[in-house]
């Protein structure tokens, strides 16, 4: 089948988080399996540029009154899946993908508009039209709008089904109502049944309403986004299109996150020769400037987006706690400022145990999965998670709140099988005790190698995801049929 990849990051054109890591793996997997898949990003002043594309050179995207312009570049083929920039100048190159010092650019909407209504008139460029579309989060959700609504007349893409992955709820891309004639919407969209949310635009919502099936990235976060705590408003509409919902688990690009081969490490080791561990543990507490590292203390890792879905007030309520205990928190991450203020106060105060890194650094990131021996997520909601996943691998042991993807892939450990601690209360005494557990595990090094192997071994390629979204692709053009 031909899938066309629509995303507003990807591995390694842009990044800011684990979106940017499925949309770069999951088409190598799926092109693994034979389908003929493309990848349409935009090009940001972080990706390099690519070829020009003769046919493509101005593509006319009429956006309200006016218009914007936007050139296709190629950016070579890889893997056998061919990715394309959409060049537009004006809108992408920017200092970042949707902010700018932790403010949203006020133009987003305008933006991603433009960017999906290029992806659609490129395809058209093409003699074959696709098979399936597959978007990811608000920033692609106006593709399916335009589909269905804009395009509608369009005989190119009868044949073309609309797949719609949630990677998350608590971004839905709210804007005000006038916004609608600017990216060339009919008001008539605006009712309850399309856009409409609680007197807002809601552009996750139309992608939800609009595409043929929607997926998100754990089994558990499909349940969950069906209730109140986590559906963020859109429960009843998800509930509604619970028969085309479905929980596919995120995998790991093992080329990437592998300690065997990971090229940023200052050793490599396996589950059965573990001496490597050691030397990035020392490298890594050197490198974030503990001084005369203890290499028998254990250090906790932490590398996250800084926002309040991950956990940080439960980890500032208990910081004191924590500084009191033996250990080293090596933390990484950039984002809302009252988090980023929490660790570098903490890394002022307790210079010796929180050793602290306010940037987006990638080297570090993987530094930090293998010089540490317990990762820590304590997730207030988790789609999937990535780093728990990256972190069995490496042998950092999970301690993770028990929501979404983080309860689907780590087991609690009880002295022989399990392969990380998890708790289920969202309060800082739970968090608390579960470290608690962890910290007496690991005075027990014969336990605490069993604990570490046990994730080390575990496999979570994206083999089996991907023949779980080639099945839902199947069946979609079956119902067009
Ligand atoms: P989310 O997508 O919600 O941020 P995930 O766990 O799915 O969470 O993915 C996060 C990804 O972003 C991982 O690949 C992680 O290593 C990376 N990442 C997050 N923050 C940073 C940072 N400050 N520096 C480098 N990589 C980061
Ligand atoms: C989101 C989620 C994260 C998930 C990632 C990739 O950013 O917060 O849990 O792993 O998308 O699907």
């Amino acid at each position: 089948m031909k899938v066309a990849f629509v995303a507003s990051e990807g591995v390694p054109f842009s990044k800011t988080g684990g979106l940017a890591d499925v949309v770069g793996a999951l088409p190598k997997a799926l092109a693994a399996l034979g389908h003929e898949v493309e990848v349409i990003l935009p090009r940001y002043r972080v990706t390099p540029q690519g070829a020009s594309m003769p046919h493509a050179k101005s593509l006319t995207l009429p956006l309200g009154s006016g218009y914007k312009f936007a050139a296709v570049q190629s950016a070579g083929r890889t893997h056998q899946v061919q990715t394309y920039l959409i060049d537009c100048p004006e809108l992408f190159d920017r200092d970042g993908l949707y902010q700018y010092r932790g403010e949203d650019y006020p133009d987003n909407a305008h933006r991603f508009a433009a960017f999906s209504m290029a992806a659609l008139e490129f395809l058209k460029h093409s003699p074959n039209p696709p098979d399936i579309i597959h978007c990811h989060d608000w920033q692609t959700a106006l593709v399916p709008v335009y589909l269905r609504n804009l395009y509608r007349g369009d005989s190119y893409f009868t044949q073309t089904s609309i797949m719609f992955t949630l990677h998350n709820l608590g971004y839905q891309g709210l804007f005000l109502p006038h916004l609608l004639p600017q990216i060339s919407l009919h008001a008539g969209l605006f009712t309850v049944d399309a856009l409409e949310y609680y007197g807002m635009v809601n552009l996750l919502k139309g992608g939800i309403i609009f595409s043929d099936f929607i997926t998100t990235v754990s089994r558990k976060y499909a349940e969950e986004i069906q209730t109140p705590e986590f559906g963020y408003g859109l429960e009843g509409v998800l509930y509604a299109r619970a028969d085309h919902l479905q929980g596919i688990l995120n995998g790991v690009d093992y080329e990437e996150w592998n300690p065997a081969t990971d090229r940023h490490l200052a050793a490599n080791y396996t589950p059965a020769d573990l001496a490597g561990k050691v030397a990035c543990k020392r490298d890594l507490l050197e490198k974030m400037g503990a001084r005369s590292p203890v290499l028998t203390r254990p250090v906790i890792g932490i590398v996250s987006r800084f926002a309040s879905q991950k956990g940080f007030d439960l980890i500032g309520a208990i910081a004191e706690q924590l500084a009191g205990l033996d250990l080293y928190i090596v933390a990484l991450g950039t984002g809302e400022p009252a988090h980023e203020e929490l660790f570098r106060t903490m890394a002022a105060k307790y210079p010796d145990k929180f050793l602290v890194r306010i940037a987006y650094d990638n080297a570090l990131a993987h530094q930090i999965e293998a010089g540490s021996d317990m990762f820590l997520m304590p997730s207030k909601y988790e789609p999937c998670g990535l780093n728990q996943i990256y972190s069995l691998k490496y042998g950092a042991v999970p301690i993770v709140r028990a929501t979404g993807g983080l309860d689907d892939t780590i087991e609690p450990f009880d002295g022989q099988s399990g392969t990380g601690f998890k708790f289920h209360d969202y309060s800082p005494q739970a968090l608390l005790t579960s470290i608690q557990s962890a910290l007496e595990a690991f005075q027990s090094p014969e336990a605490w190698r069993h604990l570490m192997q046990n994730g080390m071994k575990k496999d979570y390629s994206w083999a089996s995801s991907a023949r779980a979204y080639s099945q839902i692709y199947e069946a979609m053009q079956k119902d067009k049929a």
